[in-house]
């Protein structure tokens, strides 16, 4: 707790004019001051992300030129345009958004990702050499086995390219050149808004690649646009909190969870079990959900809620057989589903909703429930959601 001052009662003279003067000890603790009204910091991050994702396509989206300006690999982009294959490594949440990524880039730009753990690339003997391109994505810019396998890479020749988001922060200095997420501090340990923030640099350097090579103008105008449309999309999901609460109410007593997507909504059930079990302790799978049967479907019965991402997509009805498959050995289903999808309503127990979209923007739609779904459960167990028992924001050490 902060003390701004105590009270002071003085009075002064001067010839004949009596000046009181008071000073009123205001009991004010900083960190509430910070959290401007919400009462964690991850709540608050949660809800600034329609703001940071402005922040982060600021100057860098031109919709009026058609084009995405990335100053900080401009004089790089043809070299990247030419590797022959992009390696992704980071950790945790990062990790996830660079497995969005490799779905971004192989789209887009059609060139080779591969997605590694930090950890697991270096202990490993990789084959990398000068016509790879790496990109390393960390929000603190400091995790020790990102900064190892970046080393690594560079010293056997690749061009290593930084997603950071601490300004200045070792990643940033030791990368060849990069982009920061602009999404300003992160306080809460469970990351939010530096994982939407990645995913939306990711989605700008894969449409950068592609320009006058794979995409046509017109394609790359429409994904401007979408992107653009972004920040309201967030904030009409925003607007469904109480809905999702009420959600959070019925299931914070589980003891599993299992979380299914395709495509783009794979990494996004991997990053919202990875929400759930960092701030509620409950244990959380991801799954690509084609490979429920080879698995994980033995596990369902009313005990284990099963959180579905399911949009309509292109896999849509296949989904939609999961969750009948689900429903069929008693589990209980909570969708993501589109706006308007009423056919859904009637399979699932819950549905949480987002507004339609593309393909590719889906994984900055259907995080958002999640992470809030995540964030309820947590606080309705009386768990500290901003800083989570074992885990540190930045891990330093190996
Ligand atoms: C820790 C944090 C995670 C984060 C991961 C990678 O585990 O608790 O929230 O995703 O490190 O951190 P980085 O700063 O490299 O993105």
């Amino acid at each position: 707790m902060v003390h701004f001052g105590q009270y002071i009662h003085t009075v002064k003279s001067i010839g004949n004019i009596v000046c009181e003067k008071g000073l009123t000890e205001l009991d004010f603790d900083l960190e509430e001051i910070e959290k401007a009204g919400f009462e964690h910091f991850m709540l608050k991050e949660i809800f600034e992300q329609p703001e940071v994702m402005q922040d982060v396509m600021r100057g860098r989206v031109r919709l009026d030129e058609g084009r995405i300006q990335l100053g900080g690999i401009a004089d790089q982009l043809e070299r990247l345009r030419d590797a022959k294959r992009i390696v992704i490594c980071a950790c945790g949440t990062s990790w996830h958004a660079g497995l969005i990524g490799e779905y971004l880039i192989e789209e887009f730009a059609r060139i080779p990702v591969e997605v590694d753990y930090a950890s697991e690339f270096r202990y490993r003997s990789p084959i990398v050499g000068p016509d790879d391109v790496m990109i390393v994505i960390s929000q603190s810019g400091e995790t020790a086995d990102t900064l190892a396998a970046l080393r690594l890479a560079k010293e056997k020749g690749a061009m290593v390219v930084g997603i950071c988001n601490v300004v200045g922060s070792t990643i940033a200095r030791e990368t060849d050149c990069g982009m920061y997420t602009h999404a300003g501090p992160e306080i809460g340990v469970a990351s939010t808004k530096a994982f939407t923030a990645q995913v939306i640099v990711l989605t700008m350097l894969a449409l950068a690649l592609s320009k006058d090579r794979t995409m046509t103008d017109g394609e790359v105008m429409d994904a401007l646009r979408c992107l653009n449309d972004l920040p309201e999309r967030v904030k009409r999901i925003l607007d469904y909190n109480g809905e999702i609460q009420s959600i959070a109410e019925e299931y914070k007593d589980a003891r599993n969870f299992l979380y299914l997507g395709r495509g783009y909504n794979f990494p996004v059930a991997l990053e919202g079990a990875l929400k759930l079990k960092e701030i509620s302790y409950i244990h959380a799978e991801g799954y690509p959900a084609a490979e429920m049967k080879h698995g994980p479907i033995a596990l369902i019965d009313e005990e284990m809620p099963v959180v579905v991402i399911a949009p309509k997509d292109d896999t849509y009805q296949k989904v939609l057989s999961n969750i009948q498959e689900v429903k069929a050995r008693g589990g209980r289903v909570i969708a993501i589903a589109t706006e308007g999808d009423e056919e859904i309503r009637e399979l699932a127990d819950h549905v949480m909703y987002v507004p339609e979209g593309k393909a590719f923007m889906m994984p900055l739609l259907t995080v958002i429930p999640l992470q809030l779904l995540s964030y309820y459960i947590a606080t309705l167990r009386g768990c500290d959601v901003d800083r989570p028992r074992n885990l540190a924001k930045s891990v330093t050490v190996e």
